[in-house]
């Protein structure tokens, strides 16, 4: 029986956007499994979101997705993705911006567990300006986020954020 190809798109998505959506889409059309990985990232503190919170987000979702797994991971990501039998780490570019970032860790990760290969999408035309840090700030003060995040995102900024 062929192997089943499972990538692991690991990341903050506090909270998820549509750009993350839209990677994910894509992804499905290339492997069999996407395994979307939230991670507890001490570092980047200030989260508004629990990671309860965005794994219960994002499995609603993909509820409908069956090929979508929702998972949490501590510690380094090539070990859980080596955990959950996955060969491949997904990761969006948006810009050039985010290029050195990703470049590092890529290449860390690879130092790490060579046999862990990251596969990078560029984000579609509709979705590069988007960032989970840029939704949070413009609804944050009061703007409109409604084209940016799935509706039961825009729900929870909406409790989080009340507009007058
Ligand atoms: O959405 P983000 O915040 O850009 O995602 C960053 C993430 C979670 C992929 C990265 O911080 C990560 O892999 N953290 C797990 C800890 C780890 O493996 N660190 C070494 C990376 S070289």
């Amino acid at each position: 029986m062929a192997e089943i190809s499972i990538a692991v798109y690991p990341g903050s998505f506090d909270p998820i956007t549509n750009g993350h959506v839209d990677l994910v889409q894509r992804t499905l059309r290339i492997f069999d499994r996407v395994i979307i990985a939230i991670a507890y990232n001490q570092e980047k503190g200030g989260a508004l979101f629990s990671v309860d919170e965005r794994m219960a987000t994002v499995r609603k979702v993909f509820e409908s997705e069956e090929r979508v797994r929702v998972d949490s991971f501590q510690g380094l990501l090539v070990d859980y993705a080596e955990a959950v039998s996955a060969k491949v780490v997904i990761r969006g570019l948006r810009a050039v911006s985010d290029f050195e970032y990703e470049f590092q860790m890529a290449t860390m990760n690879r130092r790490l567990k060579p046999n862990i290969e990251t596969f990078f999408m560029m984000t579609s035309e509709s979705s590069f300006y988007i960032s989970s840090r840029l939704v949070k700030e413009v609804a944050g003060l009061g703007g409109d986020v409604a084209a940016f995040v799935p509706e039961v995102v825009l729900d929870q900024l909406l409790e989080k954020f009340p507009r007058p």
